[in-house]
């Protein structure tokens, strides 16, 4: 379900780790929220220091729940966006616009058996399928490679019943032999993978490599494209307009900070929603959704990731 125009109200915020801090959110009085899907994220637009950052977020709380969304937000260290708001300005009581969004990264309803591969916070999304009665119904397991300390992190999210929950760290016995988990897996199994591009990209290539049904492969990259670098000018071949993107905001963020409306669902190069035409210039891509001959042609830019490589890009907007 897609929702907009929602008023989110902080209930409370707890940090249950250095880097990571967890919102309880309702409704300002009290009514239900629309329902959510698993894996379904709500979109935060927050007014920073001179800019909008908007910033989706998974949601890990049971699907369909209406009367809370809880999501956790991990600082990233070098942010001066959405998740250092969340983690500096945010209080109990504050009001958040907000939006539901598409939901890119379901569990297939259809699959009998589900594998679940997590990096990190990339385990957000699998919290809340761990509660889907889809999963729950079907075969299912889910592997997470974090530090060893985060098991206790995470573990209050997880089902009582941990016996389908793996935990795998960087050191000898501990570490996930990805290939050799892909190779045991039932022919029906649907495989899903979230987390930073190194683990999506070992996944996606372990199951190529072993032969997996492409529409059995799902991933969703988590925070792994950055979005700034040279500040370079947009011009909006069918309206004249001339926009300057700065160094720390993408194409995106400047074309909304003009007032325009470009269609998005991710913001992270991985659904197509935003794309644009390229009439001059030439575009840096940093997304996950055109092909190699796409990119190469240079007709076509997602501008949620993706810049000029020179001083300025004309668009088909
Ligand atoms: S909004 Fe999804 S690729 Fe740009």
């Amino acid at each position: 379900m897609i929702a907009t125009g929602l008023k989110l109200q902080v209930r409370a915020l707890n940090d249950i780790a250095p880097s990571l801090r967890h919102l309880s959110l309702g409704t300002l009085d009290g009514t239900p929220l629309p329902p959510n899907g698993a894996g379904a994220h709500v979109l935060f637009t927050l007014p920073g220091q001179g800019r909008i950052h908007r910033n989706a977020y998974s949601l890990v709380n049971a699907p369909g729940s209406r009367g809370q969304y809880d999501i956790i937000v991990r600082r990233v260290p070098t942010s001066r966006g959405g998740s250092a708001t969340v983690h500096e300005r945010l209080k109990v009581g504050d009001v958040i616009d907000a939006q539901l969004s598409a939901n890119m990264f379901p569990p297939q309803r259809s699959a009998r058996q589900h594998l679940m591969i997590a990096g990190g916070i990339g385990i957000t999304p699998f919290l809340s399928y761990l509660k889907d009665v889809g999963v729950q119904a079907g075969e299912h397991a889910l592997h997470v490679c974090c530090r060893e300390s985060e098991q206790a992190v995470f573990a209050p999210w997880l089902p009582t019943d941990k016996s389908k929950v793996f935990f795998h760290w960087n050191a000898d016995g501990h570490r996930l032999d990805i290939p050799a988990l892909l190779a045991e897996q039932a022919a029906c199994t649907h495989l899903y993978v979230c987390g930073p591009s190194d683990l999506n990209q070992s996944v996606l290539a372990a199951a190529k490599a072993l032969g997996w049904p492409a529409n059995q492969v799902h991933s969703e990259l988590f925070g792994g494209v950055a979005s700034g670098g040279a500040s370079f000018e947009a011009v909006l071949q069918k309206s004249g307009q001339r926009v300057q993107v700065g160094e720390d905001e993408s194409l995106l963020e400047a074309l909304e900070r003009e007032g325009l409306t470009p269609h998005c669902l991710c913001r992270g190069g991985a659904c197509g929603a935003c794309l644009t035409g390229v009439i001059a210039g030439e575009p840096e891509h940093r997304d996950h959704f055109l092909s190699a001959a796409d990119k190469a042609q240079g007709h076509l830019i997602m501008p949620c990731v993706s810049r000029a490589r020179g001083p300025s890009l004309v668009l088909d907007l």
